[in-house]
């Protein structure tokens, strides 16, 4: 049987994390959907035209290195505007969200476009200064003089370009339900979350 936990909202909320566990605990699969932008905009730094790199995007795509720089990042925000690209990527995420024995997809669109019948949505934010906070403890592992200023305005930017696209621009579906992980530890946030999917499985 199919049930789908659609988890949007914007960069560096929590979601992948969130949803990870989450498809963990109720033992569902999990699609980062992010991932499918991601390595479309890692085709287009190579020099691919976008909309073909959708069209002709495969699994073993998603699993190449270094899906997860600033610049790809950079180049999935600009490549999720082109409606071609995102049409592409819209039969394999649906065929994703109602496989059997339920799953989890995370991303910007997945209540409202890819799957507005999903069982249970979940719209996960937090303020952009923590976003940001969170986003560049990460970064210094690997960058030591990246500055909080530099990824805040990054994170700015991300959230700009994904809130007023014309295609599917980031938004929380009318039935989801909002989740502010700015005051909330992992362990907290994903208690909540599976409080909601449990009671949307009572349904
Ligand atoms: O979640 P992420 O940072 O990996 O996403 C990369 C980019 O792809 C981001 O700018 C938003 C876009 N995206 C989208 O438009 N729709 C999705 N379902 C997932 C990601």
């Amino acid at each position: 049987m199919a049930f789908t936990v659609a988890i949007d909202g914007p960069a560096a909320a929590g979601k992948g994390t969130l949803s990870k566990a989450l498809a963990k605990h109720f033992g569902f699969a999990y699609l980062d959907t992010g991932l499918l932008y991601r390595a479309v905009g890692a085709k287009v730094l190579l020099g691919a035209d976008a909309i073909e790199a959708a069209q002709a995007l495969t699994a073993d795509d998603l699993a190449a290195i270094n899906l997860r720089t600033a610049d790809v990042a950079e180049a999935a925000s600009k490549v999720a505007a082109i409606p071609e690209v995102r049409a592409a990527l819209v039969d394999f995420q649906r065929a994703f969200a109602r496989r059997d024995g339920g799953a989890v997809l995370d991303g910007r669109d997945i209540g409202t476009v890819i799957c507005p019948e999903a069982e249970a949505k979940l719209f996960v934010t937090a303020s952009p200064e923590v976003r940001a906070e969170r986003r560049w403890l990460e970064l210094r592992v690997s960058d030591p003089d990246a500055s909080l200023a530099d990824v805040l305005e990054d994170v700015r930017a991300r959230d700009e370009r994904d809130i007023t696209r014309a295609a599917a621009p980031l938004k929380p579906a009318e039935d989801a339900e909002t989740l502010d992980t700015s005051d909330l530890g992992i362990e907290a946030a994903l208690a909540a979350a599976i409080r909601f999917v449990e009671t949307r499985m009572r349904r």
